[in-house]
């Protein structure tokens, strides 16, 4: 039987990406989202893309446990690829509660249902962020965590941390019979620390959707180059890199989905080696910002009107990831070099203005 994958948050930016391989890799995919910070188009363009008019869509809200629960009943879910979580770092230090309200409650939520429906495995969208400023690069998953410094940051530690937890109380499950609980299960749990997603798919019909004026590079690059921005600030050219500007280790979007199939199935599998696990996902290749511009302009042929301009409070210097971990337990590698992935950006930019 087809195992069936519950992608929270799959109508996003990287959540259409990992549905489209999921897909593509054999998996039954159940699609929940509720849509606060996207629209069905990436949704409708995994559909073109897979050929597949009849993915099941939920649009839920995972911080109401009702529904979480729900689904669980209706669907045999075998994996939880989560998602679904807010992610503007501004905004985040602007209204903290908003941010650990939702990260932390629909995590919570996920994992109830999870052991209460006889357990799951659980796979948790985390970031690079949790390595913050650092000067062992690059860094590899022994690397500490440093304090956050934005309460989106801290949302990702924390949810490590209960994902952690919860996967370390519930090995017991399903030997004992728990009071309160008609099923219980154990819960395994794999935590992908992402570095910087970036590009879109080769087909043009998914991609990155900011609303509103983009907080990160690439968006930006490519809504300067339509006309959308007039020009894009390139935050400091004065930080101790070769070039002054900021290094960045920036993942293909359909490398990063790849990385999420192959983790799900080590755990569908039975081949992790601890029930929680965690892998840097990166290409192990720093960038800085100038070249990123340069790289863009080259491979799309074309001028990008850009300054430079103050740094950008909070911005580290630079980071980048050991992937080796990823690469020997995964067998997963980074393939996309920055000029496909850039050029992909740019069609998937233009694609948005054809439709406009
Ligand atoms: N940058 C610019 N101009 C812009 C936008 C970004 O110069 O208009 C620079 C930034 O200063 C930085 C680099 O481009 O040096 C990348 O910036 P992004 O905002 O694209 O990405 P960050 O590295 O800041 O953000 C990433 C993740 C976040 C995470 C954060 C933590 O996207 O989810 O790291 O530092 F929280």
């Amino acid at each position: 039987m087809k195992k069936r994958v519950l992608v929270s948050g799959g109508a996003g930016y990287i959540g259409s990406h990992v549905t489209v391989e999921l897909i593509q890799a054999g998996y039954d995919v159940v699609v929940a989202d509720n849509l606060s910070n996207c629209d069905l188009t990436c949704f409708e363009g995994v559909k073109k893309i897979t050929g597949k008019d009849d993915i099941p869509f939920e649009k839920i809200d995972c911080c109401d446990y009702a529904s979480v629960d729900r689904l669980f009943s209706e669907f045999r879910i075998d994996a939880v690829i989560h998602f679904a979580a807010f992610k503007a770092v501004g905004e985040s230090v602007a209204e903290p509660l908003k941010y650990y309200r939702n990260n932390l409650l629909s995590l919570l939520n996920i994992l109830e249902a999870a052991k209460t429906h006889g357990g799951c495995n659980v796979l948790f969208s985390s970031s690079a962020t949790v390595y913050g400023e650092t000067d062992k690069l690059p860094v590899t998953e022994e690397s500490p965590r440093q304090p956050a410094i934005s309460p989106y940051g801290n949302t990702k530690q924390i949810c490590e941390d209960i994902l952690r937890d919860t996967v370390k109380a519930t090995a017991a499950y399903g030997n004992e019979v728990m009071p309160g609980i008609d099923k219980p299960g154990p819960v395994k749990g794999t935590a992908l620390r992402y570095f910087n997603p970036i590009g879109a798919h080769p087909s043009a019909l998914i991609g990155e959707l900011p609303r509103g004026v983009p907080n990160n590079l690439v968006p930006y690059i490519t809504q300067t180059a339509i006309g959308k921005r007039e020009c894009l600030s390139i935050f400091g050219n004065d930080y101790p890199t070769p070039d002054g500007t900021c290094l960045r280790d920036y993942i293909d979007v359909v490398d990063l989905a790849k990385a999420h199939v192959a983790a799900v199935a080590r755990m569908l599998e039975g081949r992790m080696a601890e029930d929680y696990e965690i892998f840097n996902i990166g290409t192990g290749r720093p960038v800085s910002v100038l070249e990123l511009v340069n790289t863009f302009e080259k491979v799309n042929n074309l001028k990008l009107n850009y300054r430079f301009t103050p740094r950008r409070e909070g911005d580290i210097t630079a980071i980048w990831a050991d992937p080796s971990r990823a690469e020997k337990e995964l067998g997963w590698k980074a393939q996309r070099t920055v000029e496909e992935t850039l050029a992909a950006a740019w069609a998937w930019e233009k694609h948005l203005a054809g439709k406009e």
